[in-house]
């Protein structure tokens, strides 16, 4: 007897740190209790995949630019640090708000960027547009990113050799080097928007006239676009397939208000959906999101517009649709894990293929935990609506099915927790903020073991 007395201590030791996956870590999750449909008003920040070409196309200039509308979140503060490390002055005008920043590029001295959280972020390849353009040389540790798929980066290349660049990746770097820059006409085997910013930004201040031929339409590569020109840029055509640069040999001072985001304005039109709620989306451009209105709608989605609000309301179930992904102006990539989300809930069955990304559908069986009905063939989703999800401790696979799961555990029966949440926060600011301001019982807590998670779900159960 003595003797099991002596062990018990050390086996439930034993047992914690079993059932422990982060073995005493720290990590930040969200708990939430589903049912409550989102009613309110919300309003959008700026777009983060804007923001990532335009603080990379502002070092390009010597004199001070002012970018506003900045979205706080976690890329961009790490980009942002990414070029403090190489000599832009980064200032805060308002110490208390992130969301403008002024720029000046004088000071770079480094044309290397690396660090542990740059190999993170996919838009760490703008700096090589950006430094090629300007300096003629760069070297940029190779991009990283939510992992959805290959995602290759031979269009940047073949942009940037059509220029005259020298390109060597070795050991997790990309090396870029010309003499000069001189513009040719490119033609992007695959619409890019990473290679046509990309392009656009070495192209700028190439000697001549550069054409990309089959370019991204997105209105992020306007806004990038536009915001070149303030500083002296001469680009037309942005937002069609066929943009044409002619070089400049440097930039001025401007001052720009980042466009609003569109995927986190669809996000919360499928959080609006999924919850059967009444939210109002504001300080968006609705015409960004006819996509993304046109499937709502199909789905029997009541939406109103005004110049810079749309408002969603979901009164009765919503039905099937069939979705596939295709480059601006067609229904969005960034969005289809959160429609699927819906199409869950929905009556029917839907068909969801994915064209972009070829490994973005992953999440799909932390959905099935949760009681949706989806089998997957290649990248193809097949989904039959399912009158209810349940609760459940799902995983965020990457940013935009992080927030779907969120989604998906608003609109289920009991507690959700969502691990890996860190993904969420690359993209979303204040996202379980605005949620709570809609309505949504949603909180973020520090976990460092199942006991803790079991203690923090049982206790939201009582919630409500
Ligand atoms: C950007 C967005 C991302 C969005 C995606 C598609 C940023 C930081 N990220 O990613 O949120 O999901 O656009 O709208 O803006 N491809 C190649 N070779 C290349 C480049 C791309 O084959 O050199 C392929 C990709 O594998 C993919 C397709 O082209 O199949 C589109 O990718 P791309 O538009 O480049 O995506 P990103 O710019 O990486």
């Amino acid at each position: 007897m003595g003797s099991l007395r002596k062990e018990r201590p050390l086996r439930q030791l034993f047992y914690v740190l079993r059932r422990s996956p982060q073995r005493g870590i720290m990590e930040h999750q969200y708990f939430i209790k589903g049912g409550n449909p989102l009613v309110g008003s919300v309003e959008i920040g700026g777009a983060k995949n804007s923001a990532l070409g335009i603080l990379a196309a502002a070092i390009m200039c010597d004199e001070t630019v002012t970018i506003r509308n900045l979205p706080d979140v976690n890329d961009i503060n790490v980009f942002i640090n990414a070029i403090k490390s190489i000599g832009a002055q980064i200032v805060y005008p308002n110490p208390n708000d992130r969301h403008i920043v002024m720029i000046n590029g004088r000071g770079i001295r480094n044309l290397e960027v690396d660090n542990e959280y740059i190999r993170q972020i996919r838009a760490s390849y703008y700096l090589i547009g950006a430094l090629l353009g300007k300096y003629k040389e760069a070297a940029v540790a190779l991009p990283g990113g939510c992992n959805i798929g290959a995602r290759p980066i031979d269009q940047h290349q073949k942009g940037f050799k059509a220029l005259g660049a020298d390109i060597k990746i070795d050991k997790g770097m990309i090396y870029a080097r010309a003499d000069k820059l001189v513009g040719k006409t490119i033609y992007l085997d695959v619409v890019s928007v990473g290679a046509t910013i990309n392009i656009m930004l070495a192209a700028s201040m190439a000697e001549g006239k550069t054409i990309i031929e089959n370019a991204a339409k997105e209105p992020h590569v306007v806004d990038v676009a536009q915001f070149l020109n303030q500083m002296g840029a001469d680009i037309r055509g942005a937002g069609t397939g066929r943009i044409r640069i002619n070089g400049v040999k440097k930039f001025k001072a401007a001052d720009h208000e980042i466009i609003p985001d569109q995927i986190e304005a669809g996000t919360f039109m499928c959080a609006a959906a999924a919850t059967m709620g009444d939210v109002t989306i504001t300080h968006v451009i609705p015409q960004h999101l006819e996509a993304i209105t046109a499937k709502l709608l199909d789905m029997g989605a009541q939406i109103e517009e005004t110049d810079d609000a749309i408002r969603v309301v979901v009164p009765k179930r919503l039905g099937s649709t069939t979705i596939k992904t295709m480059p601006h102006p067609g229904f969005p990539t960034d969005m289809q894990s959160q429609f699927v989300v819906c199409l869950a809930l929905a009556s029917g069955n839907s068909l969801v293929t994915e064209k972009i990304f070829e490994s973005r559908f992953q999440y799909t069986g932390e959905l099935v935990k949760m009681g949706a009905n989806i089998t997957v063939e290649g990248t193809t989703a097949f989904i039959q609506g399912v009158d209810k999800l349940t609760g459940a401790i799902v995983k965020a696979p990457d940013l935009r099915a992080g927030a779907a799961l969120v989604i998906a555990g608003l609109s289920a029966e009991g507690c959700t927790c969502v691990e890996d949440i860190k993904y969420i926060k690359r993209g979303y600011e204040n996202f379980a903020e605005k949620l709570r301001s809609l309505g949504g019982i949603i909180e973020e807590r520090e976990i460092a073991s199942h006991e803790d998670q079991e203690h923090e779900m049982r206790r939201l159960e009582l919630v409500g």
